[in-house]
């Protein structure tokens, strides 16, 4: 192994990314991963995938991108675990069984970060202890009511399982700030949006020379912050209400015999789908009686059918793919077909971005509600906001950018380093202080 690395860490552990910056003389390096076709990346997929195993115990899991290459070549064997991030606020999620074997929601994040951490390592020598991470202004589930100290107490001892036992938190929109603030050789009020996949973040903070140079500067600098807990995710949940669950029966109806009349099937099914890594609670024996009893009631039974082989072979992971598919490509196309074909599944339905931008209309409320909330607190006007530094993947979302080119105009805008910016940040955040 390569000789101890002296840089500064900065780790960005995302719901659907994570990153890792190393940070010397104010220069930040992301870390690069092995991808299975030999090429590298800066972004770390988040996931887990525990294969089924053949005789005996389960390999040790993949983390990465080599876990959903992995988990497709398999034809889908195992479990996938993904959006670990999410339930990191919600005090139910303590533990989930993979084969046989207990894991608690630290023990998950804590083989992600290890196996990053080895790959890094592999690369960079021996990293240090000691590292910023990155924190949502809010987390996930969490509704307002301060109620932080879980998530953070989790990322905490799944990082220190991971070898990096001196940990410092720093919000995620303030490290992409430092990122931006690397291209400037004047002041700006800046506005940073942070959209990823679990959490939209928001900080609003006074960049360029000035704060580098001076210390009382620094220590003023950020004038406010702001979050919600819905971005990437909650969009691809909304294809899948819309254009996916009315395929699967949402909206129709069973005939009781015991009440002898038709009963609106129960949407809380459908809820369930719309977040991915929840389509697998739908598996556990009573969903699966109930739903098999609703495959000879209900009126419109291949959409049943089609609902059960979804839940029964796990598809999930297989159905989100195509669904943020779909998403990714509406922020290029005008419309986009959403194709899934394995009988009885059969989903084929052309999305267009009219619609897209219809069914997130309640996200892009809350994130509007965000801005307000923070230029009010802050008592700035949009017309102080110099510059508006949008990253984040969610960010490549054309309704989310035209939000900020309505309020602030399409000149102030600026983007980039979409999914590393807040790893890169978070390394010279760690050198800086
Ligand atoms: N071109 C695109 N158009 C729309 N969405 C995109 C695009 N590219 C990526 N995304 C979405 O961006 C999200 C991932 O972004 P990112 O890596 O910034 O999130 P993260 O840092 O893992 O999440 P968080 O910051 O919430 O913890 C996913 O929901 C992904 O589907
Ligand atoms: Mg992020």
């Amino acid at each position: 192994m390569p000789p101890r690395n002296p840089s500064a860490i900065g780790l960005d552990f995302g719901t659907t990314n994570s990153a890792l910056a190393l940070a010397r003389d104010g220069e930040s390096t992301l870390a690069t991963f092995a991808r299975g076709d030999g090429s590298r990346s800066s972004t770390y997929r988040s996931v887990l995938f525990f294969e089924t195993p053949d005789v005996g115990p389960p390999p040790p899991a993949i983390a990465g991108p080599k876990a959903l290459e992995r988990y497709f070549d398999t034809g889908g064997s195992g479990r996938l675990l993904q959006s670990l991030k999410s339930f990191l606020a919600s005090p139910l999620f303590t533990s989930t069984v993979v084969f046989g074997r207990a894991f608690t929601l630290e023990d998950l994040v804590a083989i992600v970060l290890t196996r990053l951490r080895r790959e890094v390592e592999e690369q960079h020598g021996e990293l240090s202890n000691s590292i910023v991470m990155g924190r949502p202004v809010r987390f996930v589930g969490d509704d307002g009511d301060g109620e932080e100290a879980l998530p953070l107490k989790r990322l905490r001892k799944a990082a220190a399982t991971a070898g990096f036992d001196d940990v410092r938190f720093e919000f995620e929109p303030v490290a992409a700030a430092h990122s931006y603030e690397r291209t400037l050789d004047h002041d700006e009020l800046v506005l940073v949006g942070d959209f990823g996949g679990g959490t939209s973040d928001f900080c609003l903070v006074r960049l360029g020379p000035t704060r580098r140079r001076d210390a009382s500067a620094r220590e003023k600098a950020i004038l406010g912050t702001e979050g919600v807990g819905l971005a990437g995710d909650a969009f691809d949940g909304e294809i899948v209400r819309h254009a996916v669950a009315p395929a699967l029966g949402a909206g129709g109806t069973y005939r009781s015999f015991m009440e002898k009349k038709e009963i609106a099937i129960p949407p809380w099914i459908y809820e369930r789908l719309r977040r991915w890594h929840h389509v697998s609670f739908l598996k556990s024996s009573d969903t699966m009686k109930f739903l098999n009893e609703l495959r000879s009631l209900a009126l419109d039974r291949a959409k049943i059918e089609a609902l059960l082989h979804l839940v029964e072979y796990d598809l999930g992971p297989q159905l989100f793919t195509v669904v943020e598919g779909t998403k990714v490509s509406l922020s290029r196309e005008l419309e986009h077909a959403l194709r899934y074909i394995d009988p009885p599944l059969e989903l084929d339905r052309t999305c267009t971005r009219a619609e897209f931008e219809q069914w997130i209309a309640g996200q892009l409320g809350a994130i509007e509600g965000c801005i307000d909330r923070l230029l009010a607190s802050t008592n700035v006007s949009p017309r102080d906001v110099d510059r508006v530094f949008l990253t984040g993947g969610s960010a490549l979302v054309p309704s989310v950018r035209a939000v900020f080119e309505r309020r602030f105009g399409a000149d102030k805008l600026r983007g980039g380093d979409e999914l590393t910016s807040v790893a890169t940040g978070l390394a010279l955040v760690a050198e800086e202080r």
